[in-house]
């Protein structure tokens, strides 16, 4: 197996590395005020993804006594949904479709300034530095993202038919990393995006039939008592989506809520 190494520096190799300002938030926790800070981040090569970028800035910091500066990440090959940042006010940074740790810096040029901020949303409260609790999304799934089935021996793989167009919309509502950067993006920090990608999921195939209305209506229930906003259809949600959800999971959302309503009433 090939082992896997971090690019080299441009020193290293002999060239000039790029050199970059960045103004990044730091805040002790989520009692504590916050404020932007200033560090030099030298012999950056346009190779590094972000988040490397960060942990040279960090390698420095911790080199010189100083806190390194906390910021969320895990797979850093964009399937997991870690890592969250604001870049320049983008959520996930200017490339469409990418997230943060698949973000390169050759987007960037030498000498550029760069603004560092955690996701801003009421309902993601700041942990420490960059990291916000994301754990309203995860209730949100917890009041309803599943479907009932009773345990035992797998049916056989092709029991149960899947038209081939209800199986792609359910594949791509499912690409949801749960990543928030749609609440971020949001001047409403409304979680529609999400939870329309979820109920879309779930809610177009045979087996999340059951449960699809009273699903709609727990999530958004939760949805609501966590204290995210409304949805008024500006799209910046679908635009920021690492995954390119697009905004008629939320008119799919809205309708089995409606149909859920009626039924109640
Ligand atoms: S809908 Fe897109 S932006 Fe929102 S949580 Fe899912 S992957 Fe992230
Ligand atoms: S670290 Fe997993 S998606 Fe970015």
């Amino acid at each position: 197996m090939t082992a896997v190494t971090a690019p080299s520096s441009p020193a290293e190799r002999g060239q000039p590395g790029m050199r970059l300002t960045l103004k990044v938030w730091r805040q002790a926790d989520a009692a504590s005020p916050g404020k932007m800070v200033t560090y030099e981040a030298n012999d950056i090569s346009p190779d590094m993804s972000f988040l490397e970028m960060l942990d040279v800035v960090n390698e420095q910091l911790i080199l010189s006594g100083e806190d390194p500066v906390a910021f969320d990440h895990d797979c850093r090959e964009g399937i997991c949904g870690s890592c969250d940042l604001m870049v320049n006010g983008y959520a996930h940074g200017p490339r469409r479709g990418t997230t943060v740790c698949q973000l390169h810096m050759r987007e960037y040029s030498d000498g550029d300034t760069i603004y560092v901020e955690p996701w801003r949303a009421a309902s993601f409260p700041v942990i420490k530095d960059l990291v916000v609790d994301r754990g309203a999304l995860d209730r949100i799934v917890a009041a309803g993202g599943f479907i009932s089935v009773p345990t035992g021996s797998p049916q056989d793989a092709n029991a149960l038919p899947v038209p081939k167009d209800d199986a792609d919309r359910a594949m791509d509502a499912a690409a949801c990393i749960g990543c928030g950067a749609c609440v971020a993006a949001c001047p409403n920090a409304s979680a529609s995006l999400f939870t329309g990608a979820k109920l879309t999921h779930l809610g177009s195939l045979p087996q999340g039939q059951p449960e699809r209305y009273r699903r709609a209506l727990a999530m958004l229930d939760q949805m609501d008592a966590e204290g995210f906003g409304s949805c008024t259809n500006i799209g910046e949600c679908s635009a920021a989506c690492p995954k390119e959800i697009p905004m008629d999971v939320i008119s799919q959302m809205n309708a089995d809520v409606r149909k859920a309503s009626r039924s109640r009433r």
